[in-house]
């Protein structure tokens, strides 16, 4: 039995479709079971990621878990009752802003996933860490805008990523989880091309056959505005993370597809995919 924590968003539930597809024997974690929506056959289980008690029973006959945090969330109470339970395996998604080997990490996001990945490591259980930075769902920050008008704003508009898609990141999970050989490794994952702020935007304005286009804002009062309502030294971290991208082709490698035995998806499939979330 395979538990996938954070099963109800983005990247646990498509693990969990992933490996339904596969026909793995698949165990969800939600604390609102009645509202996951997942597909039929998997075991839904209510459990809480901070509460040791409710965490026993979810974890009864599980071998692997795909562990998806909250940012910010500790993870020594679930670690602790994978630990209990016997679990053998856990993957963790992680983040491409850890740097490898470093005790001092250089961000408050960096830190945080590092910090999650040191936890793993002592809990005694195989792991397997899936490291990514700006996936391609971050753009659903962008229809906000979209909802009022063609232009999206927002600073570094020439900052780099190559956005991975989300369906790729639960299928690479949902190989790891069921196959050996993945034991002990660091997998950096990426979509298939680099790309600016402002070509996502296009791109997306191709896709859903809209005039779109980005304009650039000064980051400083941008960073003000947004350290009202979000912890500022995640801003700063996210920002200074963009800044280091402007001008520098982010990475791109084979790990999407050597791992599930087909090319990583583009931008554009990530955009057709997700028309419904931009109308
Ligand atoms: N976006 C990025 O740029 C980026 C980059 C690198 C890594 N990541 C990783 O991806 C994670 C976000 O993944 P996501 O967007 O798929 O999920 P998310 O939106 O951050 O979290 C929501 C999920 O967590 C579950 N959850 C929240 N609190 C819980 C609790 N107390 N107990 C049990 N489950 C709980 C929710 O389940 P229920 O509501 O059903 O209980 C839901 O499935 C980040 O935290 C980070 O580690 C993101």
């Amino acid at each position: 039995m395979i538990l996938v924590a954070g099963a109800t968003a983005h990247f646990g539930r498509q693990a969990v479709e992933s490996l339904v597809a596969a026909g793995h024997q698949v165990r969800a974690l939600s604390r609102t079971p009645e509202a996951a929506g997942l597909p039929d056959g998997v075991e839904v289980v209510r459990g809480d990621l901070t509460q040791a008690a409710t965490l026993a029973p979810a974890l009864t006959g599980v071998t692997a878990v795909f562990l998806v945090l909250p940012y910010q969330m500790d993870p020594t109470a679930f670690l602790d009752a994978a630990r209990e339970a016997g679990v053998g395996r856990i993957v963790f998604l992680s983040s491409g802003a850890v740097v490898e080997g470093a005790d001092e990490q250089p961000d408050v996001i960096a830190a945080y996933h590092h910090g999650v990945e040191r936890a793993i490591r002592a809990n005694g259980a195989e792991w397997t860490f899936l490291r990514i930075f700006f996936p391609a769902i971050n753009s659903l920050s962008f229809a906000m805008q979209l909802a009022d008008g063609d232009v999206v704003r927002g600073p570094y508009a020439g900052a780099q990523s190559a956005p991975v898609h989300e369906g790729d990141v639960g299928e690479v999970a949902a190989r790891v989880l069921t196959e050996d050989g993945h034991a002990g490794k660091v997998y950096e994952l990426t979509g298939p091309e680099s790309m600016t702020q402002a070509e996502q935007v296009s791109t997306l304005g191709r896709v859903l056959g809209r005039p779109l286009s980005f304009e650039e804002l000064d980051p400083e009062p941008v960073r003000a505005q947004m350290g009202q309502f979000m912890d500022p030294a995640f801003i700063n971290a996210l920002f200074d993370l963009m800044a280091a991208t402007v001008g520098k082709p982010a990475p791109v490698n084979s790990l999407v597809a050597d791992l599930t035995g087909r090319p990583a998806r583009g931008y554009a499939q990530w955009v057709a995919d997700h028309v419904a979330d931009f109308s």
